[in-house]
């Protein structure tokens, strides 16, 4: 199939990058940085940044999508005692590297981000939770929050405007669970990190048993962007009438170019792979995708026209998660690669629920036994069945896991049934994944 539109769009995340190195401080402010910050603090209330930011329609880009604003508007006006911001930059799940890049080119826009956020919010306390590996990101970030204290642009009374921000950066222990909100506040606290039982929703009741809102690198840092050229062109930033903004697609797998893009979010799946991405390496054609992370049900050519939103992908049967898009071609066994990201998952569960915890090694051992030539006949239904059972688990981590699993059963059962049937891999030989 080919595509027929071209899009062009203007970067906004991507707007500062120096090619090899981070932006300096001087050259953010010379492009506009900390314009936004300035103009909220002379002049707007926190309710009309929430209420702007609610009018952008931004969804959280850290993988469920949800309403920014909304989540916002949950954080109760009266309770007394402190309030806190926590921005997610734990990024542990295969195939998503996007808050990274972003980090390692601009972490000035984060921290603008988090300081327009917090006056939204009333936070006098944000937190960064980066992942443990991310040194040269988090290094950034400590540059980047020096330069901003030191332009006033953080610390007590900023622009002599009364509101006071503290930013601190705290490097993960280093789990995948690290990056489930409830779980990231534990661990935050310096508790195990075990998610907890919601409700109560950490808007209400979150870090140190105070009102805290979690959002995604990302997310914060179109902060900015959406305060300075305001809601409706932030929104028409998309490709389609019901998106809104720009997003990061973090591509791998067996394209010519795997690279991290910003691109209007609604691009179809086809335009992004055959324009940003330079269609399939040579030699390859395409077989499925992860169209948003490793937790995400697979597309395959069927879905070459979905636009690459929220809502669309939803629709299509899997979701657009982080944006991260793996690329598989014909010679890859999809066996194999779901076995490769259950393994991963079973090795991630952070042992709190039965169903999880139990539940993934079986699933793991079921698609070794296939992927060995050793499968049974009924191993496809026991699969079937835990993906239904696995939905029962205490948090999103083990229905996430299943997610490949649901994509392998709904799309590539007969390549399951090869293996039983022919007590071997029928990929065997082929280039590895
Ligand atoms: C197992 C697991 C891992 C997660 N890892 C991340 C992560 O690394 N980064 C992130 O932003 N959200 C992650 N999330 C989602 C967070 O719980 C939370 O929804 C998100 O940080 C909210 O930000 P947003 O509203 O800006 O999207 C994870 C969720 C689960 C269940
Ligand atoms: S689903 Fe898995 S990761 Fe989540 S609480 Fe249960 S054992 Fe832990």
């Amino acid at each position: 199939m080919l595509c027929s539109r071209i899009l062009i769009m203007e970067q906004v995340l991507f707007k500062h990058n120096r090619p090899g190195r981070m932006t300096t401080f001087d050259e953010y402010r010379s492009e506009g940085g900390f314009v936004a910050l300035a103009r909220v603090l002379a002049g707007m209330t926190p309710d009309e940044v929430q209420q702007t930011v609610i009018d952008s329609g931004l969804r959280g880009r850290g993988g469920a999508g949800f309403p920014t604003g909304k989540k916002w508007s949950f954080v109760p006006r009266n309770l007394p005692g402190p309030r806190y911001l926590i921005c997610n930059c734990d990024e542990m799940e295969p195939g998503t590297y996007k808050d990274r890049v972003l980090l390692e080119c601009n972490p000035y826009l984060l921290v603008e981000g988090m300081a327009l956020a917090c006056y939204a919010l009333g936070v006098q306390h944000a937190f960064i939770f980066i992942r443990r590996g991310y040194e040269q990101a988090a290094d950034n970030l400590r540059q980047a929050v020096a330069a901003a204290h030191g332009a006033g642009f953080l610390g007590k009374n900023i622009l002599g405007s009364g509101f006071s921000l503290e930013l601190d950066l705290h490097q993960s222990a280093g789990r995948y669970i690290c990056g489930e909100e409830t779980a990231l506040i534990n661990a935050l606290e310096g508790l195990r990190a075990n998610p907890r039982a919601k409700p109560p929703f950490p808007a209400v009741k979150g870090l140190w048993g105070q009102p805290t809102v979690v959002n995604n690198v990302e997310t914060l840092a179109n902060i900015p962007a959406i305060i300075k050229g305001g809601p409706a062109w932030w929104k028409g930033l998309a490709a389609t009438p019901e998106a809104a903004g720009s997003k990061l697609f973090c591509i791998s797998g067996h394209v010519a170019r795997t690279e991290c893009f910003e691109l209007p979010l609604g691009m179809t799946l086809g335009e992004i792979i055959e324009g940003p991405c330079g269609g399939l390496r040579p030699g390859s054609t395409f077989k499925a995708c992860l169209p948003g992370g490793a937790s995400t049900p697979y597309f395959t050519k069927s879905h070459w026209d979905v636009p690459m939103d929220f809502d669309p992908v939803a629709k299509a049967g899997s979701r657009l998660g982080t944006g991260g898009i793996v690329v598989f071609d014909q010679d890859t066994c999809m066996v194999a690669v779901t076995l490769n990201l259950i393994s991963f998952y079973a090795r991630e569960s952070c042992g709190w629920c039965t169903p999880c915890r139990e539940g993934l090694p079986f699933v793991r051992h079921i698609l070794e036994r296939i992927e060995t030539g050793q499968g049974r006949s009924g191993d496809i239904d026991i699969l079937r069945e835990h993906v239904r059972l696995l939905n029962y688990a205490f948090c999103a981590l083990a229905p996430g896991a299943m997610g490949p699993l649901e994509g392998l059963l709904s799309h590539f059962e007969d390549e399951l049934q090869q293996h039983i049937t022919a007590r071997c891999c029928p990929f065997e030989g082929a280039h590895s994944i």
